[in-house]
């Protein structure tokens, strides 16, 4: 096992040169044989880093002093970012065409390193944000004097102090801030900055695309989300896309994807409030059918009461517990002989064969089991939508290793000036 690297201490200052981007918002640089993560700096760069934490095998630093600027860096249009300060934003110093090029990076390397596929292309496309007037593109600069608030939820934490902030990089500090320019400009438009919150935690908000934005007080208020031309009610604090535009955008992906065709079966799996489900089910229509599974009970109910009017079925399960065959009992031989009673394989809750998978798991991924039994339905495609990179070249391989293929990847900036990217990839058989 690696030990803690002798060489460093924390707090230490040293100069390097910055290589490579990786997964997690920062770059690798080497100094004296130890790795080192630093934040905040751009490949090429030479640095002044400072050690914020000592690990077995490798340490992490954030660019405190630029020697050297690569071609890529900017201010951090946020006074609020930087070393040693709010932690909402990984990407602030980057320029946009960097910040893009920086996921690709990622992406690619993901690709290359757990799903075993060098080089393979990755573009990572822009979304329309809030003021401006369609697409944006690396092509149309005009458009990125919008508004930069993509963030429709937030949530502020409360210091010692009652004041609101948000959180330092991997810590519980808080930083109070009295702007955060991600936010959504109708939540930077509610009265929570600038004021203090006596005995609250947290200050929890919502700019939903439907109504005002709202300071979320009953985690059991609804809201209304309105997506490909359908209202969608569900629980203010329950899960939806973070970014205005990533519903939409998603949801054409995935379509385009799969072309779900009148009459065909489908699998919405991890399918929250029935966002994906209610696409699929539109097309799939009245001669076809939906299986859509979800574990959280407010994802469930919502689906329930937004798609009752589609041939959707609703299962309140985890994905790996409904897709896998129920252990049943069985009586023991003689009757009531008192050993211990053996167990077979009953009838899975969802059930092959289907012909198209829509797989959109948290950032833990699928996993093995799971894409075992999606291969073992025989789909004819697979569309999965991925938040975390890392997860989804781990169980592209799972795919691979079933004679699956990555037949198409897109890339979408849902998450800009962090280091987060939506990817929706279509595995066939
Ligand atoms: C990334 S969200 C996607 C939700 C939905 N597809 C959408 O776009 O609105 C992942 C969803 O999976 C649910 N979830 C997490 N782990 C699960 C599991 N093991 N089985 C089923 N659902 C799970 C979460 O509650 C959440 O709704």
């Amino acid at each position: 096992m690696s030990a803690i690297p002798q060489t460093l201490t924390e707090r230490e200052r040293i100069e390097v040169t910055v290589g490579e981007v990786a997964h997690g918002g920062h770059c690798v640089a080497r100094h004296e044989g130890v790795v080192i993560f630093v934040r905040h700096a751009l490949p090429g760069e030479r640095v002044v880093a400072e050690i914020t934490e000592l690990h077995p095998g490798y340490a992490r630093a954030e660019a405190v002093e630029i020697l050297s600027a690569a071609p890529d860096r900017v201010t951090p249009p946020c006074r609020w970012s930087g070393p040693n300060a709010c932690g909402g934003c990984d990407l602030q110093h980057v320029s946009e065409p960097g910040q893009l090029a920086w996921k690709e990076a990622v992406v690619r390397e993901q690709l290359a390193r757990l799903a075993h596929l060098p080089d393979h292309p990755v573009r990572v496309e822009q979304l329309p944000v809030p003021g401006s007037a369609g697409e944006r593109s690396r092509e149309t600069p005009e458009v990125h004097s919008a508004d930069p608030g993509w963030r429709t939820r937030v949530r502020y934490t409360v210091d010692a102090a009652d004041r609101p902030g948000l959180r330092k990089h991997r810590s519980h500090e808080v930083v109070p801030i009295d702007e955060c320019m991600i936010a959504h400009p109708a939540i930077r438009a509610l009265p929570v900055l600038g004021r203090t919150w006596p005995g609250v935690e947290a200050v929890e908000t919502v700019a939903p695309s439907d109504g005002s934005a709202l300071i979320i007080e009953d985690p059991a208020a609804k809201i209304v989300e309105h997506v490909a031309g359908r209202d969608f009610t569900i629980a203010a604090s329950g899960f939806w896309q973070v970014h205005p535009a990533a519903a939409q955008t998603l949801v054409d992906a995935v379509l385009a994807q799969l072309e779900p065709k009148p009459g065909e079966t489908a699998w919405d799996l991890y399918g929250g409030a029935g966002l994906f489900a209610a696409a699929v089910g539109s097309a799939v229509g009245v001669t076809g059918n939906v299986t859509l599974v979800e574990a959280a009970a407010d994802g469930v109910a919502a689906a329930r009461a937004n798609l009752a009017d589609l041939p959707v079925r609703v299962v309140q399960s985890t994905v790996e517990h409904a897709l896998s065959p129920r252990r049943s009992k069985r009586p023991g031989r003689g009757g009531g002989g008192g050993g211990k009673m053996p167990l077979r394989g009953g009838a899975a809750q969802v059930q092959g064969p289907v012909d198209v998978v829509v797989l959109d798991p948290p950032r833990t991924g699928a996993g093995k089991k799971v894409v075992d039994a999606i291969v073992a339905a025989q789909p004819r495609a697979v569309s999965y939508v991925a938040c975390d990179p890392a997860a989804l070249a781990r169980d592209i391989d799972f795919f691979q290793t079933h004679g699956w293929r990555l037949a198409q990847l897109r890339a979408f900036d849902c998450f800009p000036f962090t280091h987060h990217v939506e990817c929706v990839a279509l595995l066939t058989p």
